[in-house]
């Protein structure tokens, strides 16, 4: 009994020093198995919390959807804790010191991410646990995470946003399960930088990594790990499709008020309050609904604003100049009105030119009337002179009476001129006041923009 006994230690002492036996990993994985398979959180004292380590790099920014408010990211996530029943003497084992197992026999934090608002896409899996011969387990896997992200547009399209990426348990209590961050901000910012594929819309700032203790009212205490992704909009699309063009429809509109006919005028602003409104579409179904609006919307809605009420000031204009040829006078009070607005809106070429020729021609029918006059004497004196001067005397006489009445004539055209001029004085001060409004508009977003 003894001998036999004896036999089988040495011959099983044997079996444990041969190396060809346990080099396999099907050997090690029996060892494994035998010696652990509970799916409980695997620590040898209840009271002792699991370490959770945790560290991600983001791959791609794959879209953040401004309306919805939601950020698509892909990254590649990596964690690992301590299992305090697992362990090998890799000597025993030629050398073994890592071995892949499927994850279904083993226990498995339940990590959740806080901010995810898509729990319906299936995320890849990787069905294997990377088992260390101290302990350590490391789960490795891409995510794909559609997250909420409270975005702040403000200076769309020139705007950096902040998302949070929160890992944690969702059952685990942080007595249980203590999160920690692998590495630290700098690092997980240069891991990610290295490996970003997509250099589209949105360049990576920075990641702000840190741990953290969420209270709930009920008195229950988790642990997380915040990821605090930085991004910054290439906003070069934006500028090309929606800036630009906005900035020159109202630029053009502007200058729109210098077009002399009315008719044509308005045909011109129709269009470009056409095209501004196709502008104003797009830029409704790309920003969210949020609290502070966007500078660009706010200056589109004002811009809008200011062309309705010039496209109204020049229809206004155009129907004073029709009253012009109805043979009705200017009213007194936009006389009055007219005197001290011309010179504020410098209307005063037109208004001096018109009474320059208006005077000129007083001038000329006093210098006739003076002539007429400085003749009278003349007249008197060669009273009794040759029959040919007295012809003469009536030709001349002839010539300043058909003067005289051409010169009437004249300021009879200048009397609808009025009309002319209060269309022109009205047209300036809208004018005045739109380019003013929107030189002012222009300053204030290009202000808020490079703050
Ligand atoms: C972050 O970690 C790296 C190495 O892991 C170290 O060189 C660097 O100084 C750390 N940065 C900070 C801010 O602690």
């Amino acid at each position: 009994m003894f001998l036999f006994l004896s036999l089988l230690l040495t011959f099983s002492f044997l079996g444990v020093g041969q190396c060809q036996q346990n080099c396999s990993f099907n050997d090690l994985e029996k060892d494994i198995r035998q010696n652990y398979s509970i799916k409980l959180r695997p620590t040898k004292k209840a009271a002792n919390p699991t370490n959770l380590n945790i560290d991600i790099r983001l791959y791609a920014i794959v879209n953040l959807d401004m309306s919805m408010q939601a950020l698509t990211t892909f990254l590649w996530l990596n964690m690992y804790w301590k299992n305090d029943y697992l362990s090998w003497n890799s000597s025993q084992y030629c050398g073994i010191t890592k071995l892949h197992v499927p994850y279904t026999d083993f226990w498995k934090p339940d990590l959740y991410i806080y901010e995810m608002i898509d729990g319906n896409s299936k995320p890849l899996v990787f069905p294997y646990f990377m088992l260390e011969y101290d302990g350590k387990v490391t789960e490795a896997r891409p995510l794909r995470i559609v997250s909420t992200c409270k975005l702040d547009v403000f200076k769309f399209p020139f705007d950096t946003q902040t998302c949070n990426l929160t890992f944690g348990s969702y059952v685990y209590l942080d007595a249980e399960i203590v999160m920690g961050e692998i590495y630290n901000s700098s690092t997980v910012t240069q891991r990610s930088e290295n490996i970003l594929a997509s250099k589209g819309e949105w360049k990576l700032l920075n990641i702000i990594v840190f741990n953290r203790t969420k209270y709930f009212s009920s008195g229950a205490t988790f642990s997380e790990v915040r990821f605090r992704v930085s991004i910054q909009r290439v906003p070069l699309k934006y500028v090309n499709n929606l800036v630009v063009p906005a900035f020159l429809l109202v630029i053009a509109d502007v200058f729109s008020m210098l077009i002399r006919s009315y008719e044509d005028r308005l045909v011109f602003k129709i269009s470009v309050v056409l095209g501004f409104s196709v502008l104003l579409v797009i830029l409704n179904t790309i920003l969210p609904n949020s609290k502070s609006p966007p500078i660009l919307g706010i200056f589109c809605c004002v811009c809008m604003g200011m062309m309705s009420f010039s496209t109204a000031g020049s229809v206004l204009t155009s129907y004073i100049v029709e009253l012009s040829s109805k043979d009705c006078n200017v009213p007194k009070w936009m006389i009055c009105l007219l005197k001290y607005l011309a010179p504020v809106v410098r209307v005063k070429p037109t208004i001096t030119n018109k009474v320059e020729t208006v005077i000129s021609t007083d001038k000329d029918c006093y210098n006739s009337k003076k002539r007429e006059l400085n003749l009278q004497p003349f007249h008197k004196r060669k009273n009794c002179s040759s029959p040919e001067e007295k012809v003469l005397r009536k030709i001349l006489a002839e010539i300043v009476n058909i003067h005289n009445e051409w010169n009437m004539s004249n300021t009879k055209d200048d009397k609808w001129s009025e009309w002319d001029i209060a269309a022109a004085v009205i047209d300036r001060l809208i004018f005045i006041i739109y380019a003013f409004i929107v030189i002012i508009l222009f300053i204030v977003v290009i202000i808020a923009w490079s703050t």
